[in-house]
């Protein structure tokens, strides 16, 4: 694609929503196959903020991207909190107005002289990419979060990133819980999800894991804990997903949602420590792995589809095809519409051979 101007194709990209690792490796690729194309190309800082400020254009040419394969973070820096959609004015008398800017957006685009936008995010970032594409804006979308709960795709970078970190930690947790006969009940991420609780517990051989998908039973986690310890090794690991809830609770949050940011999960594990302390005589303590699972160094793995899905968006691009997501699955890399990848979360099929392999492993999943 070239400009229907006298002037090169003017590409521009942004991160959107919670950092996770390999976001700076899609960029690197986004800018390379655009350079190598003859574009220009220009990073939006912080999601659409850059843009809505009027600041935050920055030119990016390959001294710009060097060295970002490895690298975790992104270079552009991430908000969750700056929806265009949803923008809380603040009024002199103190009040908080939501108003919809995503026509100002789309404006502020078009001033710029910008032809198209990769838009690198999750279910909130994409959702905006999906009403801005309705607006008139070219988008192609590239699906980030280490949640792994974008629809219309198998798989999300960062997400094996965070696996690996969370087994990599509940590794550690074994030692120690076994030479004090503990049970040690760990927080992983997630929201509404239970991927990474999935993947980091099977991986680290839990003995118990709640995820947002099956409603857990005190009970039944309770009775299967006084089962192992009985029978030995003596001590327990307990992943719990931040989004798991009891069958007849509710998920436990730090803060409601508000001024369009969502809610934070969070506090389960103290929680599910607390009660099986109260209900048996068995030591627990609990930790919350929290954003040490977005942080650091995307593994191989995530280098390797960042590269891929940067590639495939600016193809994308090039192909007019606005409008869409890369996502994965079996065929390979391909387009699909922003509006399916955004209608629902992707959630843990309860009869995936995940969930089954974790059943003949003998693990509790609290039903
Ligand atoms: O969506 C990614 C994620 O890390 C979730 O797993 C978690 O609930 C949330 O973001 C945390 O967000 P924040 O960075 O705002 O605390």
């Amino acid at each position: 694609m070239t400009s229907t101007a006298d002037r090169p194709f003017r590409l521009a990209v942004n991160t959107g929503g919670g950092d996770a690792p390999g976001l700076n490796a899609v960029i690197r690729a986004v800018v390379m196959s655009a350079l190598n194309r003859g574009w220009e190309v220009f990073g939006i800082k912080r999601g659409y903020e850059g843009l809505m400020d009027g600041d935050g254009l920055v030119p990016m040419g390959v001294d710009t991207v060097h060295g970002l394969t490895a690298r975790g973070g992104t270079i552009l820096g991430t908000t969750n909190r700056g929806n265009p959609l949803r923008w809380p004015r603040h009024l002199p008398d103190g009040t908080v107005e939501i108003v919809d800017r995503s026509g100002e957006l789309v404006e502020a685009f078009r001033n710029r002289n910008l032809d198209a936008l990769v838009a690198i995010g999750g279910d909130g970032s994409l959702h905006i990419a999906a009403a801005l594409s309705r607006r008139g804006l070219p988008v192609v979308g590239v699906p980030k979060t280490i949640d792994n709960d974008l629809a219309a795709t198998e798989v999300t970078f960062g997400f094996h990133t965070a696996v690996q970190t969370a087994s990599d930690a509940i590794d550690k947790l074994h030692s120690t819980a076994a030479s004090h006969s503990r049970i040690m009940v760990v927080e992983l991420m997630g929201r509404d999800a239970g991927w990474i609780a999935l993947y980091g517990g099977l991986a680290g051989a839990a003995d118990v894991i709640l995820l947002p998908e099956i409603p857990y039973s005190m009970d039944a986690v309770v009775e299967h804990l006084r089962e192992k310890m009985r029978r030995g090794p003596s001590y327990a690991i307990v992943v719990v997903a931040e989004g798991a809830f009891p069958q007849d609770g509710e998920v436990t949050l730090v803060e409601e949602g508000s001024e369009g940011a969502a809610p934070r999960y969070g506090g389960l594990a103290e929680r599910v420590a607390a009660e099986i302390a109260e209900r048996t005589d068995f030591e627990t303590r609990s930790l919350v792995l929290g954003h040490l699972q977005r942080g650091g160094q995307p593994t191989a793995y995530d280098r390797v589809l960042s590269l891929r899905f940067g590639t495939a968006a600016v193809e994308l691009v090039d192909q007019g095809k606005f409008g869409c997501m890369v996502a994965l699955d079996a065929s390979g890399l391909r387009g699909v519409p922003l509006a399916d990848a955004v209608a629902r979360v992707r959630t843990v099929p309860l009869d995936s051979d995940e969930i089954r392999t974790a059943r003949k492993l003998g693990i509790c999943l609290g039903d």
